[in-house]
């Protein structure tokens, strides 16, 4: 039997490098060895006020570009998290297993909290439970995620584990997958912070719809230093280490072998080859994204069969669990 994947993106804004290479380039590679899960997170991405209209419009284009990235509908498990009731029945039963001091040490949480002083509320508080319940309703075994999901993780193997220790075996306690390249792209203006679709530095943050002009001029005015030699030092030379990152995830090259190609050349040649490497990895999925797109009534009957495959498993979950903590049945 495969084993069982589950991940996702919120759909709180549009994709972009780090959420390629931390997360979606993994599900890709991973796809013929496991049952794979893919979902759209959009009961997540309504804990930051999202604008309704665009909110539809970010779901949609996300599912294109899931699709646009390689990974085949028909064989893996695309859906949108709100299509999927189970998940918030889950979150609810989870979030009675999840403690106030847990959730209070999430630096996601403390993060959020602090950019979004005027909406702290509890659904950004308790995020985790639902997160928890997308990964355990599928009994996931494998969840590929960048380094910054990594506490999340953590939390939902404890929620897990309490309950499995408590109701007998009835979760699968999951395992992180975070590559070994990637799994934290920094902002190109300021590279000691993630980069992230709320950077507010432009040129910060290179999304996937982005043209190559503006992919190369974000490469061109990306922050680097004084020195002008291609070395990697995550700690003394963050600018010039996160492209050496970047370039060595889209090329498939090592941090030593782009050290070697680029000895004795100046940064503006070194930032070029690394606006390149991402427009090239970008330029095919950008376009098939766009024809996707176009084709509404495909992306319906893409997103709906994924709300019915993943209905089928997640609500057994659920009836499951309302048995074991003593729900009278219907
Ligand atoms: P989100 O939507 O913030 O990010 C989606 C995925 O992209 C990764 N990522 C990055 N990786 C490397 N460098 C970056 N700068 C970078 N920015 C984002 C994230 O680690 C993540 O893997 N809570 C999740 C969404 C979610 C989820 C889930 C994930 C909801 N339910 C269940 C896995 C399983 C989140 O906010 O990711």
């Amino acid at each position: 039997m495969k084993k069982t994947i589950l991940s996702g993106i919120q759909t709180s804004g549009a994709l972009h490098l780090g959420s390629y290479l931390g997360a979606i380039k993994n599900w890709v590679a991973l796809a013929n060895e496991y049952g794979c899960y893919y979902m759209l997170a959009d009961l997540h991405a309504i804990t930051v006020r999202q604008d309704p209209a665009a909110l539809r419009e970010t779901t949609l284009r996300q599912i294109a570009q899931y699709v646009a990235c390689g990974l085949d509908p028909e064989r893996n498990t695309l859906f949108v998290q709100s299509h999927v009731r189970a998940h918030a029945e889950l979150a609810w039963v989870l979030g009675c297993y999840t403690m106030f001091g847990e959730l209070s040490r999430m630096t996601q949480f403390k993060d959020k909290s602090a950019k979004n002083a005027e909406n702290i509320n509890a659904g950004l508080f308790t995020y985790p439970s639902l997160m928890a319940a997308d990964i355990l309703v599928y009994k996931a075994d494998l969840v590929p995620v960048g380094d910054d999901q990594r506490q999340h993780l953590e939390i939902t193997r404890d929620i897990a584990q309490r309950f499995n220790g408590i109701y007998g075996d009835t979760f699968v306690v999951p395992d992180a997958y975070i590559p070994k390249v990637g799994a934290r792209i920094m902002s190109l203006q300021e590279p000691t912070a993630k980069m992230s679709k709320s950077d507010s530095s432009p040129g910060g943050c290179v999304y996937l719809t982005d043209s190559p002009d503006v992919i190369a001029k974000a490469f061109k005015r990306a922050v680097t230093d004084s020195e002008a030699s291609v070395r990697y030092d995550a700690e003394a030379k963050p600018g010039v280490s996160n492209l050496i990152e970047i370039y060595s995830a889209c090329t498939g090259k090592t941090a030593a072998e782009t050290e070697t190609e680029f000895s004795g050349r100046g940064y503006g040649d070194f930032k070029k080859a690394v606006g390149d490497a991402v427009t090239e990895t970008f330029r095919p999925i950008r376009e098939e994204a766009e024809r996707i797109l176009a084709d509404r009534a495909y992306l319906e009957s893409v997103y709906r069969t994924g709300a019915e495959k993943a209905s089928a498993v997640a609500d057994a979950t659920v009836r499951e669990v309302y048995e074991k903590v003593g729900f009278l049945a219907k």
